[in-house]
């Protein structure tokens, strides 16, 4: 089991950081929605982690061909997908799981999706009973809930969708399968999840638009899809780790490059101000979506409650909860179940790590209150194979020293992490 040994940093730091990992979302959906087109997309800076490059070889186990010279990745989809030989094995990734699910609903032949141990252990039902509604033939164990899920592609009826859950894995989904239908559907949530989905697809000529209603209205593809040509931006959740540390630590500032800047992903920063760091925003381009660099600089900080706009913070609040602890004053986190089926139960692994730092707190079911004015101590930390655990945690160290267990699961979404946190040594 790998370790990560983390040493207290003893120096303040002004840093500009280039290299943190491309965005894991947008890199998932590279690698499936090139297959809606006839075209070879080519995608810059595609995220080389585990799970994102295990849905690029699900779409080459789907028939599409893979050129990488390293720099640019360019997909070259088949004339129609094929029925793989083999199973498709998304690794960690709810992403890769939830939306091959949608895509592979709508197209004909018998598919297999499984994972590790910790995504073969997380709910897919919240996937496939819509699909199964209309028309999709998904089973797994648990009656459909847990992976290996069967799926056997057919030609799907179109819906109309009130989602329970405000999650851009189902509505990504949902939509792969409406833009496969025949008739237009209609897909809503009630708190806007990310929407890297739409904003891609139309970028591609597809029709994802929301009506006054709020209603996400999908039109089924007339055709082929023109090819993506992009350059992934970075990941403002990886990214968030390095505005953490420079929140924690006294007189530094960093400043974090070409960040997508879609308001659903960098809410933990407006977070982070509210608490009273300095934070600031510069727009660059439009590609899909805003793109820009965010400064993020030291101040004190006071306790917070976050009780909304929980999807927009879903990847974040392991690491919030590290400025938390040692905020003047108590912080509430509330309404936040779903973090209880991310990639571990985050409210129990945070808050069980928090006590082993020292940390006060009250745990509840859906969230937890801590008591802040804490001065951290060395610990062993359990990461529970969730590569946001780990990392947190790895950033709390910079205070006082951590071991953090179990660190593998950093590769699925940030392989330079532990590079880019010695460079904050002075
Ligand atoms: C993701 C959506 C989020 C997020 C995950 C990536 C996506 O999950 O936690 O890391 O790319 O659609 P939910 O939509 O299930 O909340």
């Amino acid at each position: 089991m790998e370790q990560l040994n983390i040493t207290p940093l003893t120096n303040s730091f002004d840093i500009v950081i280039d290299n943190i990992a491309s965005d894991k979302s947008i890199s998932h959906r590279c690698a499936m929605f090139s297959l809606f087109s006839d075209q070879p997309s080519t995608i810059k800076n595609y995220l080389r982690g585990e799970d994102t490059m295990d849905s690029l070889r699900i779409a080459e186990k789907l028939g599409a061909s893979i050129e990488d010279n390293g720099d640019v990745i360019k997909i070259t989809p088949p004339k129609t997908l094929r029925e793989p030989d083999d199973i498709l094995d998304c690794g960690n990734a709810g992403t890769g799981m939830r939306l091959y699910a949608g895509l592979l609903a709508g197209i004909e032949g018998s598919f297999v999706l499984t994972g590790d141990k910790y995504l073969r252990s997380r709910p897919m039902k919240r996937v496939a009973d819509p699909l199964r509604d209309i028309g999709a033939s998904i089973d797994g164990r648990e009656d459909g809930n847990k992976a290996p899920l069967h799926i056997r592609g057919a030609k799907l009826d179109s819906f109309k969708y009130h989602s329970p859950i405000d999650s851009a894995q189902i509505k990504s989904a949902l939509i792969l399968a409406g833009i496969q239908s025949d008739k237009k559907s209609y897909y809503k949530e009630d708190l806007l999840s990310r929407d890297h989905t739409e904003r891609m697809l139309n970028g591609m000529g597809a029709s994802i638009s929301t009506n006054k209603d709020g209603w996400i209205e999908i039109e089924p593809l007339k055709g082929k899809l023109k090819p993506l040509n992009i350059t992934v931006p970075t990941d403002p959740s990886s990214a968030f780790f390095f505005a953490v540390a420079a929140a924690i630590t006294p007189n530094s500032k960093v400043t974090l490059k070409n960040v997508t800047l879609n308001p659903t992903r960098i809410e933990a920063y407006k977070i982070l101000e509210k608490m009273g760091t300095k934070v600031s925003y510069i727009k660059n381009e439009d590609v899909y979506e805003p793109i820009g660099d965010i400064i993020v600089e030291y101040n004190e900080l006071s306790g917070v409650t976050v009780d909304s706009n929980i999807a927009w913070l879903i990847d974040e609040l392991p690491a919030l909860s590290i400025v938390m602890s040692i905020a003047n004053g108590k912080s509430h986190v509330k309404n936040a179940k779903e973090l209880r089926v991310k990639e571990s139960d985050r409210i129990s692994a945070v808050v069980n790590n928090l006590k082993k730092c020292g940390v006060s707190y009250t745990e509840f079911e859906d969230g937890y209150e801590i008591d802040g004015n804490s001065t951290l101590k060395k610990a062993t930390i359990n990461s529970h194979g969730d590569h946001r655990i780990a990392m947190s945690f790895a950033i709390a160290g910079l205070l006082s020293g951590m071991n953090i267990e179990d660190t593998q699961c950093i590769e699925t979404s940030f392989p330079n992490f532990s590079e880019i946190l010695e460079s904050l040594k002075g």
